[in-house]
């Protein structure tokens, strides 16, 4: 079948060819027996006129069609009459007068409308149930588009930089360390099973010890993870891995392909290089290790001022080790109960004992705890935090880290309560890109009292620190960063570990795991490294992630073509199912369901 034009090609340079379209039918209007149809196809939209007066059979035909019908037609392209110009659609100018229609297929009544704006209303359930009709929108289309051409850039950006992509198995073996997994059973080694991979990083660091030395992959991962907004059980990572670089060589390299990503899919530069932040200073200020920092109302500092308080909550805690953090949120004095209720609970689901509030509102600070502090501890809070009228202060009183991540996230549902009240502007256009840094190599699982890796156990410390591997690791950096755009971790790498006997020392002297299980997981790496292993590094960036923000959207599920459910659920084909006992039994699996 064939057309002889794309339905957004059609403009009046055309007027008076004959031509041919194929699509789908986006509207139907009836202007006294002559049907006018929206014919559209994935490039665009062209006006197609039925008059039954000058051709009947062809009207006859035509008055059968229902919205999302596929046709073909042939006709002439004509002007539009006067007043009935679209000045906003390319085609606007002209329609084709249709005098051949062949129906391919009528079809039923969508449940819901595929415009941007009516679709955006129905519920996300009922859109993924009815994924193929939902991707006939035309933001979702191009949120397709923009996608394909953001995986075409990175590739082109790592062949020209001499990287080659190399494919890693899905099926790879189980190292529970990580996040959890999908197992898959074997049926040829009954009570044996397979994981899938979470992502390719110990084939990537067997491919340098293979000499591949500049790897990349746009891979597939999966994590059996709960799912939220930006994150799915089955994901896209790029993936890269190169020898005998450093932090720098990673960072320029980087720098250099999001440069090019922007450029080829929104035409705008990027500056580079971005903002290098030290973990330390992001938790400090902003409260989280992937700070948002398109806006200010960092964290301030106040133990010290409080540790002689009148306010005993703040003084026992800034005298017992804590920290007395404070944010201002100009302009929130306005906060409603109910607002401020919600900040509450949030603060307490994560582990604040409350959240101690100032409100200034006619030249007063409210506040139940106001009462408590001395006029120093008034004029420093008003000069720190520049209090004025109409300002929110809020506090946490806490373990340094504790009080950090409260108010980080206080201060992220503050700016968007601001920008609901148009007090604050966030465009999500204004990247914001930086990489954090100096993340500490390892942090304590006080439930399981043992120290585990902050990124993977295979990070390299960085060199000068290494000393205190065995007295105190905590105070070790390690070589890892993240990049972060605009709240969102991107991705994240680091510089790895080549040497075997440093690799042993930190899987079985600080990570602790027994000597034989070290062996039955990484044996195989740790004996890879034994023959010539580079020195080397990577790092694994979220391609949905990057999508999304490309896209201007928040949740990764609309850059998915076919993304799962909050609840891992396919809704379209519906999955997952139970299976026959059949299944089961060639895959000598025995089902024990929950109470
Ligand atoms: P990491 O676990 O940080 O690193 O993952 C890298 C990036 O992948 C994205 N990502 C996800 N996206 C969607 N859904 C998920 N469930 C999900 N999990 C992770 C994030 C994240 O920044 N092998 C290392 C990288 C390395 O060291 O080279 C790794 O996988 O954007
Ligand atoms: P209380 O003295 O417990 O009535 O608390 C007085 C105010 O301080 C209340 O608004 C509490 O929410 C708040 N508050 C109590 N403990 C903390 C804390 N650790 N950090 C921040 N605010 C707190």
């Amino acid at each position: 079948m064939h057309r002889s034009h794309h339905c957004a090609q059609l403009t009046p340079t055309d007027l008076g060819a004959t031509v041919s379209l194929l699509g789908w039918v986006d509207s139907i209007r009836d202007h006294g027996g002559i049907l006018f149809i929206d014919l559209r196809d994935r490039k665009g939209i062209t006006q197609v006129m039925f008059d039954p007066k000058a051709n009947p059979a062809i009207g006859e035909q035509a008055a059968h069609l229902k919205p999302e019908s596929v046709i073909g037609i042939k006709g002439k392209v004509v002007a539009r009459p006067e007043g009935t110009v679209n000045a906003a659609l390319p085609t606007g100018g002209v329609e084709v007068d249709a005098t051949e229609l062949t129906i391919h297929n009528i079809s039923d009544t969508p449940p819901f409308p595929l415009d941007d704006v009516g679709g955006d209303k129905v519920n996300e359930d009922m859109r993924l149930t009815y994924r193929y009709l939902d991707l006939r929108r035309p933001k979702m289309r191009k949120n397709l588009h923009v996608r394909h051409k953001a995986a075409k850039s990175i590739r082109d950006y790592f062949d020209s930089q001499e990287f080659i992509e190399v494919e890693t198995p899905a099926l790879f073996k189980s190292t529970p360390e990580g996040a959890r997994e999908y197992l898959v059973p074997s049926r040829i080694h009954p009570g044996q099973f397979y994981a899938l991979s979470q992502s390719p990083q110990q084939f990537k660091q067997i491919l340098m010890v293979a000499g591949v030395e500049k790897y990349f992959q746009i891979a597939r991962c999966f994590r059996d993870e709960d799912l939220r907004s930006d994150r799915q059980m089955e994901f896209t990572q790029v993936d890269v891995e190169a020898s005998f670089v450093t932090r720098e060589d990673i960072y320029a390299l980087f720098e250099g392909m999001l440069k090019k990503l922007w450029q080829d899919v929104l035409g705008q530069d990027i500056s580079t290089p971005f903002v290098r932040m030290p973990f330390h200073d992001a938790m400090n200020r902003f409260g989280v290790d992937k700070p948002d920092v398109r806006f200010g109302m960092e964290l301030v500092d106040f133990t010290e001022l409080f540790k002689t308080s009148g306010f005993k909550v703040f003084a026992s805690t800034a005298t017992g080790g804590g920290a007395i953090k404070a944010i201002n949120a100009k302009g929130l004095a306005d906060l409603t109960q109910g607002e401020l209720k919600t900040l509450e609970e949030i603060a307490k689901s994560l582990g604040a004992k409350g959240l101690a509030f100032i409100k200034v509102e006619g030249g007063e600070w409210k506040s139940p705890i106001v009462k408590f502090f001395s006029e120093t501890e008034k004029a420093a809070l008003t000069a720190q935090l520049g209090v004025t009228e109409g300002d929110m202060i809020f506090f946490a009183a806490a373990p340094w880290e504790k009080a950090c991540a409260i108010l980080g996230r206080i201060r992220l549902e503050a700016a968007q309560l601001l920008v609901k009240r148009g007090k604050m502007t966030i465009r999500h256009d204004d990247w914001k890109f930086l990489w954090v840094v100096d993340f500490p190599l390892m942090s304590h699982d006080e439930a399981e009292n043992r120290y585990v890796a902050t990124h993977h156990p295979f990070t390299a410390p960085v060199a000068e620190d290494a000393a205190y591997l065995d007295s105190d690791p905590k105070k070790v950096r390690g070589q890892h960063y993240d990049v972060v755009l605009n709240g969102m971790e991107l991705g994240g790498g680091s510089i790895r570990i080549h040497n075997p006997a440093m690799q042993k020392k930190i899987f079985e002297d600080v990570l602790k795991i027994p000597a034989d299980v070290v062996e039955s997981r990484f044996g195989y790496m740790l004996k890879a490294f034994t023959y010539g292993a580079p020195p080397h590094g990577g790092i694994a960036f979220g391609l949905d992630r990057m999508c999304a923000l490309l896209c201007g959207t928040t949740s990764i599920r609309d850059v998915i073509a076919f993304p799962k459910t909050q609840k891992g659920q396919d809704l379209m084909a519906q999955s997952p199912t139970p299976v026959t006992a059949k299944q089961l039994k060639d895959l000598h699996i025995a089902i024990v369901m929950p109470e």
